[in-house]
């Protein structure tokens, strides 16, 4: 089974990218993945590999329940290449109380989280009996919290030690906890970082922590931080100060907005086969009767981290970009069937139609609505808007089923949203182009 560009669920459940790394000359993509039902359930890690980020390749489930410290899940985590392995860290979950009547889900959070590591020899092979806990759960109340420490991002750096960032929760702010080792295998404690204040949200989920350039950026995903006065849960970044030796991050004072559709959450990156820094998120899908649907979840397309200016922004990845290479008429309807990507500028006022999604310049802003696109769902936000644009807004607007993607000025915002269906409505701006995209076998 393949998919287009942006990857889904092949049936049931996703949330979070995994495990995402470029491996003897293909991406591997992993996924939190509940296999029985389109509805969050006993974590495993789906697999999905990738040439040219244009077509992704379903492969066999990689990881699943298997010891006792992952026997209600296998969670979050990433991945490097070790002497030639692939080598994989995650949060093995274990549930303190078990529901009887559904051993899927946890009764209150109510678990124990370790993190495992697994090497493959291959990315085709995991041996789910080999699996080590190799940071046991923290049971010193001082350091981070006993069930909400989760989510390794592991890396190497330029002198060959290994740097694992976890996230928690101390006195009910985020927190990431640094670990070290020499060799990959044996971990030891080394510093933490906590937020200045509650507003920034109460847990860190699936931190993420990379040089730019000169620059040190952090993701994170906050469980209700503060946005607009009402919490939110939506993948943030700040560029920081990080001193790698010694794992000293200074606290972010404030974060920025990832992508302003919210939808995107939990995002992962890595290098690119050019070593550039890269970047897919997890698209939450509006609710509907889980029932009545085969599947839920799917990720963005991939783009590429960079700060400009101090402020990091996310270009749609070039190698996406170069594929839309066929130009057709933009004013035909889009109804779905393959991924398209529209060009156009919108000056204040304006407004172009996709299919029945709605993008205006409003104020400098970029406004989209989709509620089109969304018959019969109660829309928690039915409109969403970028900041405020200086001068031109050049959009680049990546639509695929039950996708929109639109980046402004090469990725100074972005908007992406899920969307159920496309509309017979299409209006479109003057100069506005359309392209399709040409994947080379
Ligand atoms: C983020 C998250 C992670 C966790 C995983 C479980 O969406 O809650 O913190 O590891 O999903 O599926």
């Amino acid at each position: 089974m393949k998919d287009l560009l942006h990857l889904r669920a092949p049936g049931n459940w996703i949330n979070d990218p995994n495990g995402m790394i470029y491996y003897r000359g293909q991406y591997h993509l992993f996924y939190q993945h509940f296999p029985y039902e389109p509805r969050w359930g006993t974590m495993h890690w789906g697999h999905a590999v990738s040439r040219d980020l244009l077509t992704w390749e379903h492969q066999r489930i990689a990881l699943y329940p298997s010891v006792y410290a992952d026997q209600n899940g296998c969670f979050s985590g990433s991945a490097i290449e070790r002497d030639g392995k692939l080598v994989i860290y995650y949060t093995g979950v274990r549930y303190e109380v078990l529901n009887p009547e559904d051993i899927h889900r946890h009764v209150n959070g109510q678990y124990e989280p370790s993190q495992l590591m697994l090497a493959s020899p291959d990315g085709v092979h995991f041996d789910n009996t080999k699996k080590r806990v190799v940071v046991p759960t923290i049971l010193d109340a001082a350091i981070g919290d006993r069930r909400n420490t989760r989510d390794p991002k592991v890396w190497r750096d330029e002198q060959g030690v290994y740097h694992m960032v976890l996230g928690t929760t101390y006195e009910g702010r985020g927190r990431l906890l640094f670990y070290r080792s020499t060799d990959g295998d044996t971990w030891e404690y080394q510093n933490c970082c906590t937020a200045p204040n509650n507003t920034l949200g109460w847990m860190w989920e699936c931190p993420d922590l990379f040089r730019v350039g000169e620059s040190w950026v952090v993701h994170l995903s906050p469980m209700a931080m503060e946005i607009d006065s009402a919490p939110a849960y939506q993948a943030a970044c700040a560029v920081v100060e990080f001193d790698e030796e010694n794992a000293k991050m200074t606290p972010p004072q404030s974060l920025s907005r990832i992508d302003y559709g919210w939808d995107l959450y939990a995002p992962q990156t890595c290098l690119d086969r050019e070593g550039r820094r890269m970047m897919i998120g997890w698209m939450r899908m509006p609710a509907v009767v889980d029932a009545e649907v085969p599947w839920r979840g799917m990720m963005t397309a991939p783009r590429l981290v960079e700060v400009r200016d101090g402020r990091v922004c996310y270009p749609l990845h070039p190698d996406v970009r170069e594929a839309f290479v066929r130009e057709i008429p933009a004013d035909a309807p889009y109804s779905g069937g393959e991924p398209r990507l529209y060009t156009l500028s919108l000056s204040e006022g304006e407004t172009a139609v996709l299919g029945g999604y709605r993008i205006t310049r409003q104020n400098g802003r970029i406004v989209a609505d989709r509620s089109a696109c969304c018959p019969g769902i109660d829309l928690e936000k039915p409109l969403v808007a970028s900041p405020v644009i200086e001068g031109d807004a050049m959009l680049e607007i990546l639509v695929n089923d039950n996708i929109v993607e639109c980046y402004v000025n090469h990725g100074e915002a972005v908007l992406s949203q899920a969307v159920m269906q496309f509309t017979e409505e299409q209006q479109l701006p003057q100069g506005a182009r359309c392209y399709r995209m040409v994947v080379k076998q």
